[in-house]
């Protein structure tokens, strides 16, 4: 592998800048899912080192000297880090893939979004402006936004890179301290990204990160007393773990949970553009995305038309190793090609039928976490195809008569997080737009994951709080309102 000089392997977890193993000296193995093979090694943190790691965040927002620092001094380090990662993005890349199983190409994108984090919220970092309300005679009111203090930030597997920035980027910017947990499953460019940190010169405490198993060392961040505000990626059932963590030590988190988001085809669309785009929102990461587009919701009237156009794109998807760059990777793991497999077999019968299925490439290697992707339709509304979150390269495919129908199919789920609506009636777009109970919806586009400056969360079973864009920065710090007599 061609890993650029600066770019050190794995060391153990990253407290008060030193790296050092897990207190109990455990480790655990990194697989690559393109092979099923271990490559590398991670610390088993604990306990033990959420605590240390706690600490130092503590003390570096209590006074040391990253406490010191103005915002226009961290949005320095924000930017350089962002600079970093950029110089080092394609041996970055090169990790990301090997780890998560992704193809080069989605790696080296994950890379330049990563660094855009830092780049952006470095910029805004000194541009977060408190207000001046009219009170009483003989008196000055000022808000000014504070951080929290130390934040938890838990991430997920699909986008270790671009999640440590989305989340951490923002916190950082606003004078949070931090603690790191990413997933066990792939962490090497969170760990990799926070070397940078060091490089660029992020004082002592200010990042912290502790790898290891999610009911363990996660679970020992989310009941940390020690920390004031969390932020967690991931399955909706470990979310309602994090909420009653929050809960029990009185603090807040945001919680970005998945989706079963729509893309809705009206006849009148621009089918041509459509098309491309409905097929990579699922495919994307291999469909392991919280805003993978996975419903395709399409209009009776081109129900066949859009679906047979689909399913010839589908029959050319192809699964092979990160290396080759198809169109999509392995999945992270064999926990999840077996959910994801187990899906799929759902789809035998009147309800749910495989229209069509990608391949897996002769020359993925043995032993590798390759699904082929799957085109299923007409599923019907009830189906859990229509209704459970997949998190791989399967589209549901499912007819509506009208616009009412098309808003009522698209919101009948628990989760709401991003849709997207083709039409060319801009009346229509906007109506169907503004009826979507969701975070996030594009008109005659879809971006899944896209857009750092675009607010993005969820309602419901998608989780609440809004990141990426100034939103984050509201997310990771409070206003506080000062009453001044001055008579
Ligand atoms: P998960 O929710 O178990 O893992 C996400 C993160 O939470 C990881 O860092 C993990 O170590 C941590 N974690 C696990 N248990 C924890 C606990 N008890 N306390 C604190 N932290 C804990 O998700 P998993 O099992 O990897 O994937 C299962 C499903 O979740 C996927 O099939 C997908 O549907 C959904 N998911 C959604 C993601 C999103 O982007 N919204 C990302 C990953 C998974
Ligand atoms: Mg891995």
């Amino acid at each position: 592998m061609n890993v650029a000089a600066n770019i050190k392997p794995a060391r153990g977890c990253l407290i008060a800048n030193t790296w050092r193993p897990a207190a109990i000296g455990k480790t655990i193995p990194v697989v690559s899912p393109s092979d099923g093979k271990a490559f590398a090694e991670i610390a088993a943190g604990e306990a033990a080192d959420v605590d240390a790691a706690v600490k130092a965040a503590r003390a570096a927002f209590d006074g040391g000297s990253w406490s010191k620092l103005t915002a226009t001094e961290r949005g320095r380090l924000l930017m350089k880090l962002g600079e970093l990662i950029s110089a080092n993005a394609e041996a970055l890349a090169q990790i990301e893939a090997r780890d998560t199983g992704k193809p080069m190409k989605q790696a080296r994108a994950d890379m330049v979004a990563a660094a855009r984090y830092f780049e952006y919220y470095g910029g805004a970092a000194d541009k977060v402006h408190g207000e001046t309300i009219p009170f009483m005679a003989g008196y000055n009111v000022q808000t000014v936004r504070d951080p929290y203090g130390v934040t938890g930030h838990i991430i997920p597997w699909n986008y270790p890179a671009q999640m440590f920035g989305r989340t951490l980027a923002p916190a950082l910017a606003m004078g949070n301290a931090t603690v790191m947990k990413p997933a066990e499953e792939a962490c090497l460019t969170p760990l990799a990204i926070a070397d940078l940190a060091l490089e660029a010169g992020f004082p002592e405490g200010a990042i912290n990160v502790v790898t290891g198993l999610g009911h363990v060392a996660g679970a020992a961040l989310s009941e940390h007393r020690g920390v004031d505000f969390l932020s967690f990626t991931g399955s909706p059932e470990v979310g309602v773990l994090i909420q009653i963590a929050a809960a029990k030590n009185h603090i807040g988190c945001t919680l970005e949970l998945g989706g079963k988001s729509p893309q809705v085809v009206f006849e009148d669309a621009d089918l041509e553009a459509a098309l491309p785009v409905l097929a990579g929102a699922i495919v994307q990461n291999g469909g392991q995305t919280c805003s993978a587009g996975s419903r395709a919701l399409i209009q009776k009237s081109v129900y066949d038309k859009v679906v047979s156009a689909l399913a010839e794109r589908f029959s050319q998807l192809t699964a092979a190793s990160y290396d080759e760059d198809a169109d999509l990777g392995a999945l992270i793991s064999a926990k999840q090609k077996m959910r994801v497999e187990s899906f799929i077999g759902e789809a035998n019968g009147p309800g749910a039928e495989i229209i069509t299925r990608g391949k897996v490439s002769a020359s993925a290697p043995e032993g590798g976490f390759y699904v082929a992707p799957a085109l299923i339709g007409p599923v019907a509304e009830t189906h859990r195809l229509a209704k459970d979150e997949v998190f791989g390269p399967v589209l549901s495919c499912i007819p509506f008569t009208d616009e009412a129908d098309a808003i009522r199919i698209a919101n009948d789920t628990e989760y709401g997080l991003v849709a997207g609506i083709w039409s060319r009636d801009a009346g229509r777009l906007m109506r169907v737009g503004k009826a979507m109970r969701c975070g996030q919806v594009f008109l005659n586009g879809y971006g899944a994951g896209g857009g750092i400056e675009l607010p993005f969360g969820g309602v419901r079973k998608s989780g609440h709080g809004r990141e990426k864009g100034f939103a984050a920065l509201h997310e990771f710090s409070q206003l506080k309102t000062l009453v001044h007599n001055h008579g």
